[in-house]
């Protein structure tokens, strides 16, 4: 049984923020990938453990205005630096020049998520040796089932180097996530009060009407089992 292995049996179970807890009692060069209201539940109780919080967003260039504001208004709620990544302006050149600004209707979401998430993701973390996302196991029945509460990121690990990746709430509900965010009176992006549930960028995000599943909000046009961005695949290819 690896390390990883034996500290995934031993926080079974667990509340979020006994996960985050270990986490960042086990990892200094740790950091939090912030975007969505699970992400602040996860700044709210990281916050008070420790002076030294590392919270870094992917501004892809296209997400809404309401989502940039929400950002500065956690920066400024919790007094913490926010690290801004923005993708590689050649690749994003190439892209919208070749294909236009809307390319990712005509052939798919994963060329332009590659170029605007995925490839800064990498970049980001090749210098951090955890890092800790929202991920749900119930936001996305079709690719997030099996979400583990920690597990080496089979994805941007490599043979000299494992990175281990925690979703301290994966067995938490929605429900659960919002009664902590009203509770805490923590901030929230605005679009939620527009039926946006799940919210990314601003060309592959709707809101969804009662009865959907939040996933239904995201890359609407595509087939349930594609709505990943590479982020949270198993093994992504660079778009380079
Ligand atoms: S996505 O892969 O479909 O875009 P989703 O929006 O469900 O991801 O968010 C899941 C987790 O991925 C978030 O809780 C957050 O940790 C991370 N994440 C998603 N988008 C971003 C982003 N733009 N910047 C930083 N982290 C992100
Ligand atoms: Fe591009 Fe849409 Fe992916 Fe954002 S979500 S990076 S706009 S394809």
């Amino acid at each position: 049984m690896t390390d990883i292995d034996q500290l995934k049996d031993d926080l079974q179970g667990q509340s979020p923020r006994a996960i985050i807890k270990v986490a960042l009692a086990r990892y200094d060069n740790i950091a939090i990938s912030f975007s969505g209201a699970e992400d602040v539940a996860l700044i709210e109780l990281a916050h008070k453990m420790t002076d030294n919080l590392k919270v870094f967003t992917l501004d892809t260039g296209r997400l809404h205005a309401e989502t940039y504001e929400f950002i500065d208004r956690v920066r400024r709620h919790y007094k913490i630096d926010i690290e801004i990544l923005f993708p590689d302006a050649a690749e994003v050149e190439a892209l919208v020049s070749n294909k236009g600004l809307f390319s990712f209707y005509e052939d798919g979401h994963s060329e332009c998520c590659g170029i605007r998430k995925v490839n800064p993701l990498r970049r980001k973390l090749a210098g951090v040796d955890a890092w800790i996302t929202g991920q749900r196991r119930d936001q996305s029945p079709d690719t997030r089932n099996d979400v583990p509460i920690v597990q080496r990121d089979e994805a941007f690990s490599s043979d000299t180097r494992t990175l281990v990746k925690f979703n301290p709430m994966a067995n938490w509900t929605s429900k659960e996530v919002w009664d902590y965010i009203r509770m805490t009176e923590a901030p929230y992006n605005t679009l939620h009060e527009k039926g946006f549930v799940s919210i990314g960028c601003q060309p592959c995000t709707r809101p969804i009407l009662p009865g959907q599943h939040e996933r239904e909000g995201r890359w609407w046009w595509e087939e349930a089992t594609k709505k990943e961005c590479g982020l949270h695949a198993g093994k992504v290819i660079a778009t380079e």
